[in-house]
């Protein structure tokens, strides 16, 4: 059941334009690749990317979702991998939330590989209370507790990604 509205299109917007600031003035001098992790920062990535000065390059990679539960399987699944070459170039990886620190630190993992020459991470969400793995969170929108959120991108089961603003879930019964 879709639950009170924890963050209003008015603060997701006003956050985003604060990050965009901050993060124009880290690109400075840089050979920025931003890559969005499907699918829930799609609204995210293109409000981010297009409040920003300097000309990027996009890609997107998707790894396994939650399926139909509000709790993390523990285990990422690569489904979509990027195309763009990330060697020697500075990676801005951007996600919706940091939940248990799954998926970014396998991700961040991933691309190290790839021998980029640096890789600098963007949530709009951060969970601290549930993380199990610690990632370094450069750039962070909100911190939140621990509440099953959607809308703006989030989903439960595929459903509510497209609501403007982000509110809380609660699990019939
Ligand atoms: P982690 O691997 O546990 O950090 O989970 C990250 C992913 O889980 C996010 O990219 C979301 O897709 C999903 N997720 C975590 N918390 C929520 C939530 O409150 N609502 C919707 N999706 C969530």
């Amino acid at each position: 059941m879709l639950g009170r509205v924890v963050l209003s299109r008015d603060q997701i917007a006003n956050v985003v334009e604060r990050l965009a600031e901050e993060i124009d003035s880290d690109l400075e001098g840089r050979s920025p690749v931003f890559i969005g992790i499907l699918k829930g920062c799609v609204y995210f990535f293109t409000d981010l990317t297009r409040c920003l000065s300097h000309t990027v390059e996009v890609d997107f990679i998707q790894t396994s979702s939650y399926g139909t539960g509000t709790t993390s399987s523990g285990t990422v699944v690569l489904v979509k991998d990027i195309t763009v070459d990330v060697r020697d170039r500075d990676v801005y990886l951007v996600e919706d939330i940091v939940d248990t620190g799954t998926t970014l630190a396998d991700l961040i993992q991933l691309i190290e590989a790839r021998h980029p020459r640096s890789v600098q991470i963007v949530a709009l969400l951060s969970k601290p209370s549930r993380r199990k793995i610690e990632v370094p969170v450069d750039f962070i929108g909100f911190e939140i507790e621990d509440v099953f959120v959607v809308g703006y991108g989030l989903d439960f089961a595929e459903r509510y990604r497209n609501l403007p603003d982000i509110h809380e879930y609660v699990p019939e019964g």
